[in-house]
């Protein structure tokens, strides 16, 4: 089948993880398996256009960031381009478009890596299916995963499924370290509706790429320890997530977040991407817990931005607490509310 023209469009949400990736293999193999919540509201849109061009010799792209080019990012779309090549043999037939806008605030500290590839990932996946509609919808879904974790390794886990598993765990049936798959068990239902407020500390510039931190787990003392404890923490929170355990799920997501801190800070060179506030918003939660025992909990990415999480049925008690005592601790009093959501969506 031959197209001439087209164009697709796709928002892809960002993804919060509960397990922590950090450290990886050649070709983007994660070191450790890792499970993330995925986002509803802070997601990416792109559109993609795609024209037939005459000279099939290089890759040739336009990129607009809201609106306008963005050469500070075709060094990332070039590379991303030529690691998919063998896998989309087309890319170089089409000369492409790519439009892409963010629905959370543009340098708020909120990684971007994970939905701007996953969004891409799918759309290009889509033109794959225009040349060989025969693919099932498993094989797309599956195999945009795999693009998007060749751009970025956490996108994979921001294609499809609201509990998604990114690399190879015995009791995750399934698993691969080469692409994200549902969680493959029941999610209880307190998890099903669970909510993620992300206080916005710091909105600088990463100090750190995530490139580079991967790059500190090889050689790092406690790296064979994490990579395990990965292994272990990803059991215990399977069952939690299926029983609605939320107090396990409170202790492996914590312990998580802060091991992720923890190995940035043991590295070499070290760094520690932690806040004075981001210690503030912690203590906080941990004391707003013991006084109210509402299931409250806090997850942190690579940097000091802080994700408080926590089920649906208490959001009225933890938002109050949230307004009232946290945001004298953001940045101009910044958050954002999201919640648990299902994957990326054809627009
Ligand atoms: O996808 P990358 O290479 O940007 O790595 C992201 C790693 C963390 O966000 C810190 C943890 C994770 O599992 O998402």
């Amino acid at each position: 089948q031959t197209v001439q023209n087209g164009s697709f469009t796709f928002s892809a949400p960002s993804n919060i993880a509960l397990v922590k990736y950090w450290g990886k293999k050649e070709n983007q193999v994660p070191a450790n398996p890792s499970v993330s919540f995925t986002l509803n509201d802070c997601k990416t849109v792109t559109t993609l256009n795609f024209e037939k061009k005459n000279n099939n010799s290089e890759f040739s792209f336009d990129f607009l960031f809201e609106g306008q080019p963005k050469d500070s990012f075709r060094p990332k779309i070039e590379k991303f381009f030529e690691r998919v090549e063998v896998y989309l043999p087309f890319l170089k037939e089409y000369h492409f478009s790519i439009n892409t806008q963010n629905t959370f605030p543009h340098s708020s500290g909120i990684a971007s890596s994970a939905s701007g590839m996953a969004a891409l990932a799918i759309n290009l996946m889509s033109l794959e299916r225009l040349l060989n509609p025969e693919m099932t919808d498993a094989y797309f879904y599956q195999k945009a995963s795999f693009l998007a974790r060749l751009g970025s390794g956490s996108a994979c886990r921001s294609i499809k499924g609201s509990v998604v598993v990114w690399g190879e765990h015995a009791e995750i049936e399934g698993s691969s370290d080469l692409f994200g798959v549902e969680f493959p068990a029941t999610v209880h239902n307190v998890f099903k509706t669970y909510q993620d407020t992300i206080l916005l500390v710091d909105k600088g510039e990463k100090q750190v790429s995530s490139t580079l931190g991967h790059d500190l787990m090889h050689g790092h003392p406690y790296a064979e320890r994490r990579f395990a404890q990965a292994h272990e923490n990803l059991s215990a929170l399977k069952k939690a997530l299926v029983e609605g355990d939320v107090d396990t799920f409170i202790k492996i997501t914590e312990s998580e977040a802060l091991t992720l801190h923890a190995m940035m800070m043991t590295s070499q060179p070290y760094f520690i991407l932690m806040k004075p506030n981001t210690l503030q918003i912690i203590n906080a939660i941990w004391k707003f817990r013991q006084e109210t025992q509402l299931p409250v909990c806090f997850t942190l990415d690579a940097g000091a931005n802080v994700h408080v999480l926590y089920p649906e049925n208490v959001s009225a008690e933890v938002l109050q607490f949230i307004t009232s005592e946290l945001l004298g601790y953001c940045q101009n009093s910044q958050y954002i509310c999201d919640k648990i959501g299902t994957g990326a969506q054809p627009l």
